[in-house]
């Protein structure tokens, strides 16, 4: 956030800059979504709907897990709440007290530590390295639930079937899979695929390129529903009217198919600051298969990745996040580079990288 802070600052006094940090989707949101949106404002009114959302946008969540990944679920297991994040808030106050003490992992994204706090739990965190692909294994283990993100915030990796299920015979997993759909190599498949004691947080922030429209879904056990929703009628009474009628439309083919092809320019755009990233002298011990993020080790440079993100800020107007950002685990080696910019300002901010880190320009 400091980073981008600056980044506005110079950008108000007239600097370029190129935005490696953001971690929000560019393309803009399919034409069908905004004029089933305009339709709705003239149609419905918009007053709160129930508090876990609108019958049929469940009922097509859970068609879609039924074609996306052969999941058989009902609509009452699927909650809409406004965006995945108080989704999965409410999901840890949930399962923390029923099921028991909660891990995630570090470097990870920040915001499962930080909810964890707000709620004042006690968690454990796992240190997860390059030589296990930045994932968790068995031997990692130490409470009953456990967050996984997959693909993930910040390394882009993928846990297949074969780890979902091994680690799922051990512990209750939340599963983040909110940057499911956008996937280059491999498969990211479902937690729900391997086992029905888990839950999966996920929402159209990211494939669905919908940020600002707040909306998101769990899916949970039945057992927790009557908690789910109690927590849900409090902090959030319900999710916004507006954007779930017109998320109606997100599961309809002509939609679908307009969002997969977003998936090839996403593709294109990683291979390019890959190669670009490692012409410069990064190293990149896992390769994103999933995501917009490249998380590169910038070793090699510094030892300080929060001072180095700021120097280069300054001296080159590219815009890039510490590791710090992600966790405390050796991420002083560590900065996450994001895709979600073109592949001309990717062309010309690596163009800058080389000057400054290479040339010395
Ligand atoms: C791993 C992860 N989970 C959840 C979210 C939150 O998304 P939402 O907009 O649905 O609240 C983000 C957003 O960056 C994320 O990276």
């Amino acid at each position: 956030m400091k980073v981008l802070e600056r980044a506005k600052e110079l950008e108000a006094s007239g600097r370029s800059v190129i935005h490696f940090e953001v971690g929000e989707p560019d393309l803009p949101v399919p034409e069908v979504i905004k004029r089933r949106a305009a339709e709705v404002v003239k149609t419905v009114e918009l007053k709160y709907t129930e508090s876990t959302g609108i019958r049929p946008l469940k009922e097509k969540i859970a068609e879609y897990y039924e074609k996306a990944y052969s999941i058989n679920i009902s609509p009452d297991q699927v909650i809409v709440t406004p965006g995945s994040s108080p989704g999965l808030l409410s999901v840890l106050k949930v399962v923390s007290e029923k099921v028991g003490k909660v891990s995630y992992a570090d470097p990870g994204y920040p915001c499962y530590k930080n909810m964890l706090r707000f709620l004042n739990l006690e968690s454990v965190s796992i240190p997860v390295n390059p030589e296990s692909g930045f994932k968790i294994s068995l031997r990692d283990l130490k409470t009953e639930v456990l967050i996984l993100n997959s693909p993930s915030n910040p390394t882009g990796a993928i846990y297949s079937k074969r780890e979902l299920e091994k680690l799922s015979e051990k512990v209750f997993l939340v599963s983040d899979e909110i940057y499911h759909g956008l996937v280059y190599s491999g498969k990211a498949p479902s937690v729900l695929e391997v086992t029905d004691r888990a839950v999966v947080v996920n929402g159209f922030s990211k494939f669905f390129l919908m940020t600002g429209w707040r909306l998101g879904w769990v899916v949970v056990p039945e057992w927790m529903v009557e908690d789910m929703t109690a927590v849900l009628q409090n902090i959030a009474i319900s999710p916004p009217t507006l954007s779930q009628y017109a998320a109606l439309v997100c599961f309809e083919e002509e939609c679908l198919s307009e969002l997969r092809r977003n998936v090839e320019i996403f593709k294109r755009r990683r291979d390019l600051m890959l190669q670009g990233l490692k012409e410069i002298g990064f190293r990149i011990p896992v390769e994103p298969e999933g995501a917009f993020y490249i998380f590169a080790d910038v070793s090699e440079f510094t030892n300080d990745s929060y001072s180095f993100a700021f120097e280069v800020l300054e001296k080159t107007g590219v815009a890039i996040t510490p590791g710090r950002d992600f966790g405390y685990n050796e991420t002083d080696r560590f900065v996450r580079f994001s895709f979600c910019t073109d592949e001309k300002d990717i062309e010309e901010g690596l163009e800058r990288l080389y000057r400054f880190l290479r040339e010395g320009i």
